[in-house]
């Protein structure tokens, strides 16, 4: 006897006992594999038992199946969800997929009624059913862990309500703000994350089952039942669309990218934070490995994936708009390929979350390093210009000048604006006077942006307590 090839076609005894009527063999080995998706499907297994009996009482309740098949496909399903929860269900790549491994299972045990469930559906209604509920279950995960980290930041930023940090333009040193004002700004990012993925939510929240293939059924099923016991708002209104709408996955995984680029944004903000020359912050040893080499070394390595792993998820935004673009209605076996790149996103970005979050608990900020870089940068030169124009009624254009030329005078001097006699100021300009001042240091800075949304302690500490409100 020698091993069957790649290529052999099996005999007809081996032909697919749920779909093989007219086959009068078994698909060849690299068939299968090619074909089979239960590798990576059989996450859908609870969404899809869900689904079956829900459409089994729908079936019965109409009277398409009797009460007696009904009731032995639900005992049927419990025990196969059981079997699987148990981790003694054996999934085949004879079976193909969840639908069927789950289906062939239940003819075992259940015999001759398994064979009428799949009335009036099929696996396009069914997967595209499954999926739905995965993902609407994904977006809630998402939500929680976005809030999760929303919540760490929100309590950071209250720590550092009044912590002075450089904020930058092009990595500039732009004018001073407060830490707790950067954290915050994090947490309207996540915010709107957040508001998406409850968008996409309730835009998939359409029931495709009893689309079947793709024209609909002559049986009459009750759409609005089965749509109601999945908590689905109501049935599809297209079954053509019902069958070859994979939009919910490529909103989910544009959520997903784009929540991830804020990640990434944050994680490169860390990253810089820690080098040696900013020491901005300072990470937990549990969110830091050392070198191998170097002992001197802490590597925010987290922050460092969190920043790559995004590119993943964009990858999979991209690889699932390629796969759809060129799809005629209705279903193509090409929408298979959906799954994957949404378990990889999901997986990924639950992942890069919660180290987020682990690393924005645990970190400890260093007042004195933020404050020494924000002094280098003469960061008060827009005070300087908002007084030249509020006390002596020059032109702004006029004082941003003269300001220019007053910051060259302190960059010679090698001192800070706040330090610079005011006979060299006056230099510069006649009528400047003691009172400017007032408005150079760091702190008359932060204090005087008061504006709504503005980097203001007071009104930090109180956005602090509105993000609570409005996201905690
Ligand atoms: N495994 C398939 C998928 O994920 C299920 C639908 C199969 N439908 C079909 N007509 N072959 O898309």
């Amino acid at each position: 006897m020698t091993e069957p090839k790649a290529t052999t076609a099996p005999s007809a005894a081996d032909a697919n006992a749920l779909w093989g009527g007219r086959f009068a063999s078994g698909p060849a080995a690299i068939m299968q594999q090619i074909n089979a998706s239960i590798g990576f499907d059989q996450k859908l297994w609870a969404q899809d038992i869900a689904g079956s009996k829900a459409h089994a009482t729908m079936l019965a309740a109409r009277g398409i199946i009797s009460g007696a098949d009904r009731d032995a496909i639900l005992a049927g399903l419990d025990q196969v969800a059981g079997e699987i929860e148990a981790g003694t269900f054996t999934f085949t790549v004879e079976h193909e997929d969840i639908h069927m491994n789950v289906e062939s299972r239940l003819k075992e045990i259940i015999g001759e009624p398994a064979g009428r469930l799949h009335t009036a559906r099929s696996r396009n209604d069914q997967v595209a059913t499954d999926f739905k509920l995965w993902v609407r279950d994904a977006l809630d995960r998402l939500d929680g862990d976005l809030k999760a980290l929303q919540e760490a930041l929100i309590d950071r930023a209250e720590q550092y309500v009044d912590t002075i940090m450089p904020g930058f333009t092009h990595l500039q040193t732009a004018q001073p703000v407060t830490f707790g004002h950067h954290l915050l700004a994090y947490v309207e990012m996540l915010g709107r994350d957040r508001s998406r993925a409850r968008d996409a939510r309730a835009r998939l929240n359409e029931c495709p089952l009893g689309s079947a293939a793709l024209a609909g059924t002559p049986y009459p099923i009750d759409r609005e039942m089965t749509a109601g016991l999945l908590g689905f708002t109501g049935p599809t209104a297209n079954s053509l669309d019902a069958v070859s709408d994979r939009d919910f996955a490529l909103e989910y995984l544009s959520i997903a990218s784009i929540a991830g680029t804020h990640l990434s944004r944050l994680a490169e903000e860390i990253v810089i934070w820690c080098t040696t020359q900013f020491r901005f912050i300072r990470l937990s040893d549990a969110f830091t490995t050392g070198s191998s080499i170097m002992p001197q070394k802490r590597n925010p390595d987290a922050a460092e994936l969190v920043r790559a792993k995004v590119g993943r998820v964009i990858g999979a935004l991209n690889g699932l708009l390629i796969v759809m673009k060129g799809l005629p209605l209705a279903y193509s076996k090409d929408m298979q390929e959906d799954k994957e790149p949404v378990f990889m996103a999901d997986e990924t970005l639950a992942l890069c979350l919660a180290a987020t979050t682990g690393m924005i608990r645990d970190m400890v900020a260093d007042p004195a390093s933020m404050r020494r870089a924000v002094e280098a940068g003469f960061p008060t030169a827009t005070d300087l210009a908002d007084w030249l124009v509020r006390s002596l009624g020059i032109p702004f254009r006029d004082a941003h000048h003269v300001t220019g030329r007053i910051v060259k005078l302190a960059e010679e001097a090698g001192c800070g604006l706040a330090d610079l006699p005011l006979d060299k100021m006056q230099a510069v300009h006649p009528d400047i006077n003691e009172g400017v001042y007032a408005v150079l240091t760091l702190e008359a800075s932060v204090n005087s942006r008061t504006s709504f949304g503005g980097t203001a302690p007071e009104r930090v500490k109180a956005a602090v307590a509105m993000a609570r409100a409005r996201f905690l």
